[in-house]
């Protein structure tokens, strides 16, 4: 017998159908209720909303648990490649050699970008931020690529345009730090493994053989794993509606790129180290910085913490903690910051603001402190974050187009003047 939920509504009483998840989260289908009552129901930044039914990803927020198709964040982090759980969150099973390495060679193939789209950054200032530039370059693949432009036109030509957004991202990220940095774009290699290739790509010169520390490339291995999927997050579900209109997949992504550009979101983990180093500056007065956070008064916010979903530790950011000592040890680099960022975390865990508020660090306060370890400059960290979440974005994006869901399109509650006849200007 199916489980429904009773509203009462101007004294009458409505049924509505209950869903219940396969990790037995529970919802209230609204879809009818609107024919059926005339109400709508409100939810400001959609905190008790879900906006879809989606079989990619889980995450228990009260017990800190993310799974990717069921696989547990912690055991793909240790065992997997970057472009195996891509191929996970895309296609729903883990791949078998022979269809990853078919998979790797068909994402080699596709690494060059047209000669034309290099011009496009000679127009850019040296200074353009890089989140600026790979949503603009992101986009305009799909005037390079038209056929993309249908995206239910065929599951083969489907197909082509993740594996061509899949193997370019990393060049056009790479290419948007080396214009930044006025020094020549790297082409890709084949010889390379995917992430070596970025790495390649972001730090070689063509004056000097390159060589990449094993240390760096499974560092960057794991940031990727652990970045490449969240469910409906702010830049996933904008990729989600936009998609929702029919627009390509170059473009639903173009848009996710500019949402997790966003401070609160993916820039948060630029904000960390910024955030970091000020309280460094300022003589590492942890105590004051935490107090700033919790003044009302203040705009301060300890960047790195607070989650809209975990309300437990983030298990990225244990995974990252963990991986930050290991890194840098392994490097031989003793960063302050990091002696900064535990102590700030010691300082806000222990305090009543941040406990009652359910306030712990989040996949962005580590994270910065090793990208800075590897060489990423600050303003790229929101890039690589881009980069991690790529396939989480195109398996969405891919799940919704094939579910057929309906164009997004939320109702409101007007609060504006009520009807009114035109004054003629000399009459106001
Ligand atoms: C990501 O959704 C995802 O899954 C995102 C993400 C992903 O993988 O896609 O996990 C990636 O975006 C991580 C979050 C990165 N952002 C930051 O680190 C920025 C700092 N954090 C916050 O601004 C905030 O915690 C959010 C935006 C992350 C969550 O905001 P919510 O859920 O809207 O919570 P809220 O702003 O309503 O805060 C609740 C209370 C408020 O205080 P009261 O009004 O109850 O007195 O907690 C306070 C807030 O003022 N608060 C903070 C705080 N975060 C929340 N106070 C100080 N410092 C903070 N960081």
């Amino acid at each position: 017998m199916s489980e429904t939920a009773k509203i009462e509504l101007d004294g009458k009483v409505y049924e509505l159908p209950i869903v219940r998840g396969t990790e037995n989260e529970k919802a209230i289908d609204i879809s009818k209720l609107r024919d059926l009552s005339g109400y709508i129901t409100l939810d400001s930044g959609y905190k008790n909303t879900g906006s879809t039914k989606s079989a990619i990803t889980f995450l228990d927020g009260e017990e800190g648990i993310l799974l990717y198709r069921g696989y547990p964040i912690e055991q793909l982090a240790e065992k997997a490649s970057f472009l195996e759980v891509s191929y996970l969150l895309i296609y729903g099973n883990l791949p078998t050699q022979i269809e990853l390495e078919s998979f790797e060679n068909s994402i080699k193939k596709h690494t060059l970008v047209h000669e034309d789209m290099k011009r496009f950054f000679e127009a850019y200032p040296a200074k353009a931020h890089p989140m600026g530039v790979l949503s603009s370059m992101i986009s305009s693949l799909s005037t390079f690529y038209p056929e993309s432009l249908d995206p239910n036109r065929s599951a083969e030509k489907k197909n082509l345009t993740v594996h061509r957004l899949i193997a370019k991202l990393p060049t056009l990220a790479a290419w948007s730090y080396k214009n930044s940095t006025s020094h020549p774009f790297m082409y890709p290699r084949n010889q390379y493994d995917y992430v070596t290739n970025f790495l390649y790509m972001m730090f070689s010169m063509p004056t000097e053989d390159y060589s990449v520390d094993p240390v760096i490339v499974s560092a960057l291995n794991t940031l990727l794993i652990l970045h490449a999927d969240h469910e409906q997050n702010c830049s996933t579900s904008t990729v989600r509606m936009v998609g929702s209109a029919n627009a390509n997949l170059y473009s639903s992504v173009a848009a996710g790129i500019s949402a997790l550009w966003g401070p609160l979101h993916g820039g948060a983990n630029q904000e960390v180290i910024e955030m970091l180093e000020q309280i460094v500056l300022d003589g590492g007065n942890v105590d004051k910085w935490v107090a700033k956070a919790k003044d009302k008064e203040d705009p301060f916010r300890l960047m790195g913490f607070g989650h809209r979903v975990y309300k437990n530790f983030d298990p990225r950011a244990t995974i990252i903690k963990r991986s930050c000592d290991e890194v840098l040890e392994k490097l031989g680099i003793n960063d302050p910051l990091l002696d900064v960022a535990k102590k700030l975390e010691k300082v806000a865990l222990e305090d009543e603001y941040f406990k009652s508020r359910s306030l712990y660090p989040n996949v962005d306060f580590y994270s910065g402190i090793i990208y800075k370890a590897i060489g990423v400059p600050t303003e790229m960290f929101t890039v690589m974050f881009a980069f991690g979440r790529l396939p989480g974005w195109i398996a969405q994006w891919k799940e919704m187009t094939e579910n057929k869901e309906p164009i997004g399109r939320p109702r409101q509650v007007y609060l504006g003047s009520t009807c009114r006849n035109y004054v003629p200007i000399g009459d106001r």
